[in-house]
């Protein structure tokens, strides 16, 4: 009988075979002592990446990966430069001291790109290749669904275990509550609203801010709500210019000399696309502030540093106990399971009711 001491707490919670087989991502983990988790599959040397758009926590994340599988007697390799460097063999070993005095810098030290040629299964070979001339036996991607597409490729065609970590601002990724860098965006787009709105009450303006958030607007929300902005456009709603303008029109009734409306990036012809609209339909003057890519830098806050360690060293763990094609996240109270193929094919969708509570909050 197997000493349930050695048991891996990573298996806590999974079916037994005669069950039938729930939504992966639901399953949950109790943390626990890093002393009782054992490398069933006996992993002896994985690989670490960074891919797509950065997010402030990835070198968190990586370092958390670095420790995590240090500790456990893992070598690791960072590949620099995402898929693109694994393509061309871009490799090295990283060990704990590589590591030192990472946790707070905003960025990535392995680099990020957004690869063409990993689309090719050839260059997907290439890049199998490389890992198997290093005798990797596991790859972490920290990314976003694209990068997690790729990595789920190179599992299918290569047989190379693969793990994912939510790693984007965006926080546009199913299976997990946050990702790694969202926190961090937040507070840089909050900040900026919170001076914009000093000017614009003293000029008695509309200003319009546009938010990072190509396909979901969680930024655009949460910034309106913890902003206290008079209006938000998420990417998941298109309004008519008569709509905007009587939302703009209406705040003045109210008394209101000065509104903030946030746009996500997403929406419809952008923040410029509803600053034109308040232009042409009521005449009133109104300035546009794009925020872009400053929210994607800057030291991560606690949370996302907190999220990027648990996540990093779950990551090893799931490597470790021999799992593979799945991303790692935070939900229900632990970590969560989520096949890499729900992260592209299954929606996060924004909270209604926060939405909700945004509308009521403007009145
Ligand atoms: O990483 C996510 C993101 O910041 C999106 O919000 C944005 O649309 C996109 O990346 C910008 O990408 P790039 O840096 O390649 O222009």
């Amino acid at each position: 009988m197997q000493d349930p001491s050695q048991e891996s707490p990573l298996n806590a919670n999974e079916p037994r075979a005669n069950e039938p087989q729930a939504d992966l991502s639901v399953l949950t983990v109790q943390p626990d002592t890093a002393s009782t988790y054992r490398n069933k599959a006996g992993v002896k040397r994985i690989a670490v990446l960074t891919s797509g758009g950065d997010a402030p926590g990835m070198n968190a994340a990586i370092r958390a990966v670095v420790r995590a599988a240090t500790f456990h007697g893992i070598e690791v390799i960072g590949v620099r430069r995402g898929f693109q460097g694994l393509h061309e063999g871009d490799l090295r070993r990283l060990g704990p001291r590589d590591v030192a005095n990472i946790i707070q810098r905003g960025g990535t030290i392995l680099l990020t790109a957004r690869s063409h040629t990993w689309r090719s299964p050839e260059g997907r070979t290439l890049g199998a290749n490389h890992l198997k001339e290093w005798g990797v036996e596991g790859l972490i991607v920290i990314g976003g669904d694209g990068s997690f597409r790729g990595a789920h490729f190179l599992q299918q065609e290569h047989g190379i275990p693969v793990v994912g970590v939510p790693g984007t601002i965006d926080n546009d990724l199913y299976g997990t509550d946050h990702t790694i860098g969202y926190f961090t965006a937040v507070e840089t787009a909050l900040d900026a609203v919170d001076k914009l709105r000093d000017t614009a009450a003293s000029h008695e303006r509309i200003f319009v801010v546009e938010v990072m958030g190509r396909h979901a607007g969680h930024i655009a929300l949460d910034v309106a709500v913890a902003g206290g902005a008079e209006e938000v456009f998420l990417p998941e709603d298109e309004h008519p210019a008569e709509h905007i303008a009587a939302v703009v029109r209406a705040s003045a009734a109210k008394g209101k000399a000065s509104s903030i409306l946030i746009v996500a990036e997403g929406y419809p012809g952008g923040g410029a696309a509803v600053t034109q609209a308040i232009e042409a339909q009521t005449g009133l003057d109104t300035r546009l502030t794009i925020l872009g890519h400053i929210q994607r830098g800057g030291n991560p806050v606690s949370s996302d540093r907190v999220l990027a360690s648990r996540l990093g060293e779950a990551a090893v763990l799931a490597l470790m106990d021999g799992k593979s094609d799945l991303m790692v996240g935070r939900g229900h109270g632990g970590i969560t399971f989520t096949p890499l193929a729900d992260t592209w094919e299954k929606r996060k969708d924004v909270s209604r009711d926060l939405y909700r509570c945004a509308k009521t909050l403007s009145v």
